[in-house]
């Protein structure tokens, strides 16, 4: 079992759509796929249709015993695609977190638990740089994160290597790629050029910049199953078969 984060603690640069679209492509090649969904905004569920039951909640008591979690886990209307929907306590995750006192692998621990029935596990993460991400620094075997390519997103991304740096965490599980590219502008591609040179580990496919991720808001679906033989589709399948060959 492998465990993909799509995470950047900067905000709206498709970490979810990743998340959604990568989640999809894996179930379909055939992985037994969980995408446990983070962010207390909740965008991967909504996109699946897929709710939480009205009491269930992130507590202490799901660290402690797996079986809690287990019970969270809701089917989707694909094969080999399983969700664990978002929930508003989700808000509290840090400090929940914090309690537990064991730092930084708590959630390491609980994902190897409920691993069994998996071969992915994918997790859409909150744009925060905070105790949970350290967690998941941890957790994941690798770490995918969306750049796009503007100055202020290759500052961020700076950021991140220097923390992953000062803190000594595994380098090697960064995985870069360029999100809402528009080929048109010249600064996405003079700032995608320096940044290859400086970040061999950067994604080969991009994703473009695109209506057709918007739309996946309307139909509440992944990109493939209304828009299968357009460029943004073309680049989750390229990036996912990418991704695999890291995996
Ligand atoms: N390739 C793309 N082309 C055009 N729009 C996109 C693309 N990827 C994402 N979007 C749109 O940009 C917005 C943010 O995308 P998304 O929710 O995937 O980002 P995020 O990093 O998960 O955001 P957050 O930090 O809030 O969780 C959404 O409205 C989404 O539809
Ligand atoms: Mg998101």
């Amino acid at each position: 079992m492998k465990v993909l984060a799509c995470y950047s603690f900067k905000g709206g640069v498709g970490k979810t759509a990743a998340a959604v679209n990568l989640a999809y492509r894996a179930a379909q090649s055939g992985y037994r796929t969980l995408l446990i969904d983070l962010d207390p905004q909740g965008a991967s569920s909504f996109y699946f249709r897929v709710r939480p039951d009205s009491g269930s909640k992130w507590t202490k008591q799901t660290f402690e015993e797996s079986d809690v979690l287990l019970t969270q886990i809701r089917e989707s209307d694909y094969s080999n695609l399983d969700l664990i929907p978002a929930q508003r306590s989700l808000r509290h995750l840090d400090i929940l977190l914090k309690q537990t006192g064991s730092r930084e692998t708590v959630l390491r621990r609980l994902l190897k638990k409920i691993s069994h029935d998996y071969d992915l596990i994918l997790l859409d993460c909150p744009p925060s740089i905070s105790r949970l991400a350290e967690n998941l620094f941890i957790a994941a075997d690798l770490i995918l994160v969306p750049v796009i390519p503007t100055p202020l997103s290759e500052r961020t991304y700076d950021q991140l290597v220097q923390f992953f740096k000062d803190k000594d965490y595994d380098r090697k599980k960064l995985l870069p790629f360029f999100s809402m590219v528009d080929a048109r502008k010249q600064l996405h591609q003079k700032t995608a050029v320096a940044m290859r040179q400086r970040y061999k580990r950067i994604l080969r496919h991009a994703i473009p910049y695109s209506t057709d991720v918007e739309r996946m808001g309307v139909h509440r679906a992944p990109i493939d199953l209304f828009a299968r033989g357009r460029q943004a589709n073309r680049a989750y399948l390229a990036l996912w078969e990418e991704i695999e060959q890291h995996l």
